[in-house]
């Protein structure tokens, strides 16, 4: 039992006061000397912990979030210029007009994934770049700067894998109904076949989509990020429906028009069911709630089905909806991209639906975004149960990252380690279900640098590069040595 008499205290507070002491209930770290207690790992070697050769490591950005530049080279108004310059909107009224600059900049971020190793890089391409007003006329410099950036990206070794939207729907096409309307789910099918025509030799690797469940659910619905919205129940599953939909007539016109070798798939952030404990029945549970929780999107592009628990629920606010329209939206797909961020633990229940969602302790641990709670087994059993329920056959963990209040210390140095804490016992999880022939072939973590963090603004930290806002300095955070390391090593 450690003692604490008065000096050894005093000492201690001394410690804290200087800022060299790590935090904790009375600070025994410091107390009891820096190796205490790891003679228990010494024994577990590396290659435990490592993952299958060829695994796929990467970064997320997007484009609002980093490009800036958003009145250059043709590119016309998207949702988010318009919502973000209204007045209440986002943090502090910040914008993505500069970010981190990375329209300019973008040879430097390709210098820091390659000296992290990383092997791809996934972005988004800006659909007003392409088509300044959502359909018609394309815009030459827009293509011409996605191919730039791809020729860099290429000649530095990195695969890219990109996304067709990230949430920047063309204005004109909002004033026009936006994903309420079917006519935005057909102009997005038509600007993602001429971009893959356009950019199909640089680009193999397709998204169409970053998560419907967020533009859909917060945009429409609760309002929250553009277009700032609050539909009707109704009006809001009629609008989520013409984004599958438009996700389907998006692959099918891809593989017409990219060419040999395109892989096609996107990224969404499914309803992350987990068992509240692992036991049997919890599994079965955490099973039925993953297909019905996730029936709107994820469930619905696999099964071309919603489920009946889904319809029953919107009753008469049920979207309206062909087989046809079913059909297109189930289209074939080569992967799905799946972004975690949190877990939502359900256990197994005696009520129709044979399960129930847990409700988190007001002392539920969070990083520093208060809805990242962290619940690092979602990467666990999030892709295993998205194989076994819906046959999902390859898998790419497309998000998973967290936010950090970081700062920029006297030496110099950025020390997130609490983004390190979060990065390994997620990816502990992760290295937990390749190892048991879960089908994840990759990890992109979000994101390389901070950048607009939407509502939220500059205001929460997700890089594992710092960017100073003011000068677009890049400084590489402890997290970004952590990962390059991992990379290097291939394992934890
Ligand atoms: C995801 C978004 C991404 C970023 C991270 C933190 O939901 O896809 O753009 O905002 O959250």
């Amino acid at each position: 039992m450690i003692r604490f008499d008065r000096r050894s205290f005093g000492k201690l507070a001394a410690m804290v006061a200087a800022g060299s002491a790590w935090p904790g209930k009375f600070g025994v770290a410091e107390m009891v000397g820096e190796t205490a207690g790891r003679g228990a790992s010494a024994g577990s070697a590396a290659s435990d912990r490592s993952f299958p050769e060829g695994f796929l490591w990467g970064s997320a950005t997007a484009a609002y979030q980093v490009e800036g530049a958003v009145k250059e080279d043709g590119r016309g108004v998207s949702i988010w210029d318009t919502f973000s310059h209204l007045p209440g909107k986002t943090f502090q009224g910040e914008t993505g007009d500069v970010a981190d600059d990375s329209y300019h900049r973008y040879p430097e971020d390709i210098a820091l994934m390659k000296a992290l190793g990383l092997k791809a890089c996934r972005f988004s391409i800006a659909w007003p770049r392409i088509f300044p007003d959502g359909t018609g006329t394309a815009n030459q410099k827009g293509i011409d700067h996605y191919r730039k950036f791809c020729e860099a990206l290429l000649e530095a070794g990195v695969t890219p894998y990109c996304t067709l939207y990230h949430w920047d729907l063309p204005q004109a096409l909002e004033d026009k109904g936006g994903w309420q309307s079917k006519a935005t789910a057909q102009a997005f099918g038509d600007y993602a076949g001429y971009t893959a025509s356009k950019l199909g030799d640089l680009i193999k690797q397709w998204m169409t989509m970053n998560e419907m469940a967020s533009f859909i659910d917060i945009g429409y619905g609760r309002g929250v990020h553009a277009p700032g919205l609050q539909l009707s129940k109704q009006k809001l599953a009629q609008a989520r429906h013409w984004a599958v939909y438009g996700h389907g007539l998006a692959v099918q016109a891809i593989r017409a028009n990219a060419g040999q070798g395109a892989r096609i798939g996107c990224a969404e952030n499914v309803v992350p069911a987990i068992p509240a404990y692992n036991a049997p029945e919890q599994i079965e549970a955490a099973k039925k709630a993953f297909v019905v929780m996730n029936s709107p999107y994820l469930t619905v592009m696999h099964t071309g089905q919603y489920t009946d628990g889904y319809l029953k629920m919107l009753g008469a606010d049920a979207p309206v909806f062909t087989a046809e329209e079913l059909k297109v939206i189930a289209t074939p797909t080569d992967f799905q991209g799946i972004n975690i961020y949190t877990a939502t633990p359900v256990r197994a229940a005696e009520n129709e639906r044979g399960f129930e969602v847990m409700r988190a302790p007001a002392s539920y641990p969070h990083m520093a975004s208060p809805w990242l709670s962290i619940g690092p087994e979602a990467l666990y059993w999030v892709p295993k149960l998205a194989a076994e329920t819906l046959g999902i056959k390859e898998i790419y963990i497309t998000e998973n990252g967290c936010s950090s209040d970081d700062v920029v210390a006297e030496d110099g140095e950025v020390y997130d380690t609490d983004r390190v804490m979060y990065l390994t016992a997620y990816l502990t999880q992760l290295q937990r279900a390749v190892s048991e022939g879960v089908p994840v072939k990759g990890y992109f973590l979000w994101s390389l640098l901070d950048n607009y963090e939407w509502a939220d603004g500059y205001s929460k930290r997700f890089g594992i590069t710092y960017v100073d806002f003011k000068t677009q300095k890049r400084t590489p955070k402890l997290s970004s040595k952590f990962y390059g390391n991992l990379i290097a090593r291939n394992g934890l």
